[in-house]
């Protein structure tokens, strides 16, 4: 199907676009004329060799392709939608080590024992360290009088909430956050990261993190580290793929709480009916709302298998599928007025953690409990939080990321 409104050239992961705006209007047009589109790419141009790749646009199909690993594989070409396109195919291959990019069954394998660390039980005995973290970090920003929303407060709690939850102790903190903070966002030259930099980064936090896997096996503790690699039967991890997993864990779990945090924010300050709402409130279904409006994750992919059909498009056996949260999330045929931020939506069905599969994001309550403190600590402790800049976005080819919003903290 052809989308003739589109200017030619127009790709759904360019950074540049990312970098102003994430594009709605544009995912609108495909919904309403080719819902599964082909976006053509200079050859090679995301890292993977070919020429382009479908862009899933509506709710229902996103679902489609998300809960059909059989059909849609997030290991032949990772679920990255767009890499560098210096990137050699070794340095891609090597990222399939991480679940997120793992197929059925030794997805499912993986799955099953990390899981033992992100229970209900689990989240829970995080909760009141978290609360008095929020607080403090609140309180921190507040002494500043106006500062950089972005690394005073929303940075701050999901680095914290992973040490916590992963048991890192503080000695070690500094050297973690600098490693996470140094493995996101190299696709933006402002700032100063260098893929060798990130890489190196990358390196030595499996490295701490397998030593620490290590040194747990020895000598357990009560800690989600032992739990994960304490026996060596089949039902744990080894320490590589421990290594492997705190790696996600920090990729995963950081840039998008964190966006996730500012964007609220923002949405707060610029919708500030909701804001009063909130403070009087306090309605449960905000978090979800926050999720859904800021989308931090655009897209990831998947592979077709096999040739198929979505959406009215023939796919090819080894097309790459992305699989667009953003223009989800928007869609009108199941959302009512989904430019409306609306923190008492509900039902809200959003897919900003996923389309529902097995690789459903496994820190969605441990995101929406900080998600919840956060804003409970700034409601309480800085109500009359106002706007001092618009944000500067983030460039990049996938996440909607925002690296500064100055703001005054009343
Ligand atoms: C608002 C914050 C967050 C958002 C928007 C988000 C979004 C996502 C999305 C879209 C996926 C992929 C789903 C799929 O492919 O079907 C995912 C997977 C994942 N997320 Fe999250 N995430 C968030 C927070 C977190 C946190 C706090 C953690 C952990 C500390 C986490 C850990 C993971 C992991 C481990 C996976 C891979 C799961 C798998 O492959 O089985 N996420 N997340």
């Amino acid at each position: 199907m052809s989308c003739p409104a589109l200017p030619e050239g127009f790709d759904f992961t360019d950074p540049d676009v990312y970098q102003h705006r994430v594009p709605l209007p544009e995912f609108a047009q495909l919904r309403g004329t080719a819902p599964v589109w082909w976006n053509a790419q200079p050859h090679g141009i995301a890292g993977f060799g070919d020429d382009g790749y479908w862009v899933v646009t509506r709710h229902e199909d996103v679902k489609e392709v998300s809960t059909k690993p059989d059909l849609f594989s997030a290991h032949l070409n990772t679920s990255i939608i767009r890499f560098n396109a210096a990137m050699t195919r070794d340095q891609i291959d090597v990222q399939k080590l991480i679940m997120l990019n793992m197929d059925p069954p030794e997805h499912t394998r993986v799955r099953q024992i990390v899981q033992r660390g992100f229970t209900p039980r689990a989240i829970r005995a995080l909760e009141d360290a978290l609360r008095g973290r929020a607080t403090r970090i609140v309180e921190a920003a507040r002494a500043k009088g106006t500062g950089d929303f972005v690394t005073d407060i929303a940075c701050e709690l999901p680095l914290q909430a992973i040490a916590e939850l992963i048991g890192v102790p503080q000695d070690d903190r500094a050297r973690i956050f600098d490693w996470s903070n140094k493995m996101i966002a190299y696709d933006d030259p402002e700032l100063a990261i260098t893929e060798e930099v990130g890489t190196n980064a990358a390196m030595e936090l499996i490295s701490y993190a397998m030593n620490l896997a290590a040194a747990r096996k020895e000598c357990p503790a009560k800690d989600i580290v032992s739990r994960l690699v304490a026996a060596e039967d089949e039902g744990n991890l080894g320490s590589d793929e421990f290594g492997f997993f705190v790696l996600l864990l920090a990729v995963a779990g950081n840039e998008t709480t964190r966006n996730a945090i500012t964007h609220g924010m923002h949405a707060f300050l610029t919708h500030p009916d909701q804001w009063e709402l909130y403070k009087r409130e306090r309605p449960e279904t905000a978090a979800e709302e926050i999720v859904r409006w800021a989308t931090p994750v655009v897209a990831f992919q998947r592979t077709a298998t096999q040739d198929t059909e979505l959406g009215g498009a023939k796919i090819k056996q080894g097309q790459r599928v992305g699989i667009f949260y953003s223009s989800a999330n928007n869609d009108p045929e199941v959302f009512d007025r989904p430019e409306v931020f609306d923190i008492t939506r509900d039902p809200n069905p959003h897919l900003g953690f996923g389309g529902g599969g097995p690789h459903f994001c496994l820190g969605k309550s441990l995101a929406i409990l900080e998600i919840n403190l956060m804003f409970h600590a700034l409601a309480d402790a800085m109500p009359d939080i106002s706007l001092a800049g618009d944000p500067r976005r983030l460039r990049s080819a996938w996440l909607n990321g925002v690296k500064e919003l100055r703001v005054r903290y009343g």
